[in-house]
């Protein structure tokens, strides 16, 4: 009997004995389910990245939480009526079923591009756009696709015209910005432009202020419905949700949401492998620019330059946030346009991408290098292959993983992929506006 009793208090024992000082410094450990216990500084760290937030308004878009406006957006991404050869819609590049990227290294519209397709979950956090930040806000990153000859290859005048020549968006563009104005005098298509190589810039140039004013509003309300439905494109409660939840409130079931190996990659992540210093916060992206030094190849006949060329294009877009198309120019977004200023740090500076349902997301990186999450932290663990600099990202160091750490990092990242959405925003709706 005795036996037995010696046995229980061995089995008994087990959790207090069990190995808990995996490093030295760990004198406030907290003991969890699992091998992996935190610290309490990691457990903070790893608090900060969870849960996301509800998302952040814009007062430079009226409509932004517009439910007229998020489905007359809604149709404007999927109508490919909207491009020059009546092919390409937002969803040519932004497939909904594949994470609302296209899984190519370059995005591909009228031919391709020289960056690779960002995803669009979780992008109203953002508070710049584009891989290099050349636009401020939402709708005004949604007006550049549409007339760039290598996306749609649109025009501001033949969107107006698309508009005006359809009942249903007639309707949708008169419940939620008023009645849509008059276009009928105007050319076919018209937009701003080199009047030496595209005809249509010959005609924007001949139309007079009051009509170029009138088309440019009906176009940045176009891109202000756009951005009422990208809005909705959020991405949480992934398995690392959950496992922070039950950290935060102490509850061991939904502490087993991620496999060990995963907590043993998130405190890399925190810690050794110094990734939050860039991707911080529940959007795990501090949301502003570095130079990791991995160069692509030359754009027009020199390198892409990144950041130092995008703040010249925030501040000279006329449809920036402190612009006449914008619905409160002053206070933040006056703050964060006006005063910025390019100097040598910005070159070749790109935006942290978040890494929330990074592992659907391949290829990675602003022009598509590594094919795969594994070829981006081997990156990071030795930096083989790094552009050399004389200026360099300071925070940015070989961080030097074992195979076995590599393989965990790699395991963190997979549990940030999150749940989808409601099906219905991820197709074209029946009608592009609200049944009264
Ligand atoms: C030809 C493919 C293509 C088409 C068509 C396209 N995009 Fe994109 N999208 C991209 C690429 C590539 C980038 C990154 C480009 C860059 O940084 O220069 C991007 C970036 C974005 C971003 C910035 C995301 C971020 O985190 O900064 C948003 C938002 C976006 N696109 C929305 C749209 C909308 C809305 C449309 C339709 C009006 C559209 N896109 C059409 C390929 C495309
Ligand atoms: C100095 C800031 C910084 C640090 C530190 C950093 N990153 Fe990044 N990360 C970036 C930037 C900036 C990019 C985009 C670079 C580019 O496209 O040229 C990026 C890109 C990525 C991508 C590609 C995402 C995509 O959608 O293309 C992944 C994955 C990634 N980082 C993971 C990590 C991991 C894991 C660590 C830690 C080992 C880490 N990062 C450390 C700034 C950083």
């Amino acid at each position: 009997m005795s036996g037995w009793v010696a046995l229980f208090a061995c089995i008994l024992q087990v959790p207090a004995a069990a190995p808990r000082a995996t490093q030295d410094d760990s004198k406030d450990e907290r003991v969890l389910i699992g091998s992996v216990p935190f610290t309490t500084p990691e457990v903070e760290a790893i608090l900060e990245l969870s849960p996301l937030p509800s998302v952040p308004p814009d007062a430079t878009n009226a409509v932004y939480e517009s439910e007229a406006a998020a489905r007359f957006g809604q149709a404007l991404f999927f109508d490919t009526r909207l491009s020059a050869n009546g092919e390409v819609s937002c969803a040519t590049c932004h497939v909904p079923a594949k994470d609302w990227t296209d899984g190519l290294r370059v995005g591909v519209g009228q031919r391709a591009v020289s960056r690779n397709t960002m995803s669009l979950w979780n992008v109203a956090y953002n508070r710049w756009y584009f891989w290099d930040g050349r636009r401020d806000t939402l709708w005004a990153q949604a007006l550049t696709p549409l007339e760039d000859p290598r996306e749609h290859d649109f025009s501001r005048v033949g969107l107006v015209h698309v508009l005006a020549n359809d009942a249903d968006y007639r309707r949708a563009y008169g419940d939620v910005f008023g009645k849509l104005p008059d276009v009928s005098a105007l050319p076919a298509a018209a937009r701003p432009g080199d009047p030496t190589k595209d005809p249509r810039a010959v005609a924007w140039d001949a139309l007079d202020a009051d009509a170029q004013d009138t088309v440019n509003r009906v176009f940045s309300n176009a891109g202000k419905a756009l951005a009422a439905f990208q809005r909705e494109l959020v991405s949480t409660d992934s398995p690392f949700d959950q496992y922070a939840r039950g950290l935060r409130d102490a509850k061991p079931y939904e502490q087993r949401a991620i496999t060990e190996s995963a907590k043993r990659g998130l405190r890399l992540f925190v810690g050794k492998a110094r990734c939050v210093l860039c991707h911080s916060g529940p959007t795990f992206s501090d949301l502003e620019f570095h130079d990791t030094r991995v160069d692509g190849p030359d754009v027009d006949g020199g390198p892409d330059i990144g950041r130092f060329q995008g703040i010249k294009d925030v501040q000279a877009d006329p449809f920036n946030g402190v612009g006449a198309y914008s619905d409160d120019p002053t206070g933040e977004a006056d703050a964060k346009v006006s005063y910025l200023f390019t100097d040598g740090h910005a070159v070749r500076e790109f935006k942290t991408p978040t890494l929330r349902n990074v592992a659907m997301t391949a290829p990675y990186m602003h022009h598509g290098r590594f094919e795969t999450l594994a070829e981006v932290v081997e990156f990071y663990s030795t930096m083989d292959g790094a552009a050399d600099r004389d200026v360099r990202e300071r925070l940015l160091v070989p961080v030097g993983l074992t195979g076995r750490e590599i393989a965990d990092l790699l395991d963190f990242l997979e549990s940030l992929s999150g749940g989808g959405i409601d099906p219905q925003w991820m197709r074209a709706p029946e009608k592009p506006y609200l049944d009264q």
